[in-house]
């Protein structure tokens, strides 16, 4: 009985484990409209012996970038905030929470002043969470961990 438990036990581990720094909403292959409302949650890494601290959360309409070269059109894109979910010992009482929904911004609006927008379809984005977190091990500074579904702006079909 007790042998025949810890195979169960170890495979809700893994469960467990691979569940951390993934975005459940929005879904891969989400299609969402401009202006739109749409549901968000995150997973951290927060876990016995993991502390989560901070996440950003962001939208590039250009895709994942492909390097970190400085460039002055590194990416297009979008940034929705920073967010922090509780966890204990750490952070256990963050200010910023996350909120349940976030709003598509209408990319064809001017940002204002010189900003000009561009209207476009079907574009697949890639949305991206940065979350900072820490082990026992220690590391020089922060470890950051990058997860990213990817959406669809703008679909002209379902
Ligand atoms: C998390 O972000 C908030 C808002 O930017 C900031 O006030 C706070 O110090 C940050 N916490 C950590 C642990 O970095
Ligand atoms: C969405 O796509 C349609 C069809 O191509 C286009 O007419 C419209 O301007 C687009 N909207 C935005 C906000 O880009």
């Amino acid at each position: 009985m007790r042998f025949s438990a810890l195979p169960l036990l170890a495979l809700a581990g893994l469960t467990a484990a691979q569940n951390k720094a993934t975005i459940s909403l929005p879904k891969s292959g989400t299609s969402i409209a401009p202006g739109e409302v749409f549901d968000f949650q995150y997973n951290t890494m927060a876990d016995y012996g993991v502390t989560s601290y901070n996440y950003t959360v962001w939208l590039f309409t250009s895709g994942l970038p492909s390097s970190f070269a400085p460039s002055l059109n590194w990416a297009d894109g979008h940034f929705f905030g920073r967010f922090s979910e509780p966890n204990y010992p750490g952070n256990n009482d963050p200010t910023n929470l996350p909120p349940a929904t976030l709003t598509m911004p209408n990319f064809d609006k001017s940002p204002g002043g010189f900003g000009a927008g561009l209207a476009e379809a079907n574009q697949n984005c890639a949305f991206v969470v940065m979350e900072e977190y820490a082990t026992g091990v220690g590391s020089f500074g922060l470890r950051i961990s990058l997860t990213s579904n990817t959406i669809i702006y703008n679909a002209t079909s379902s």
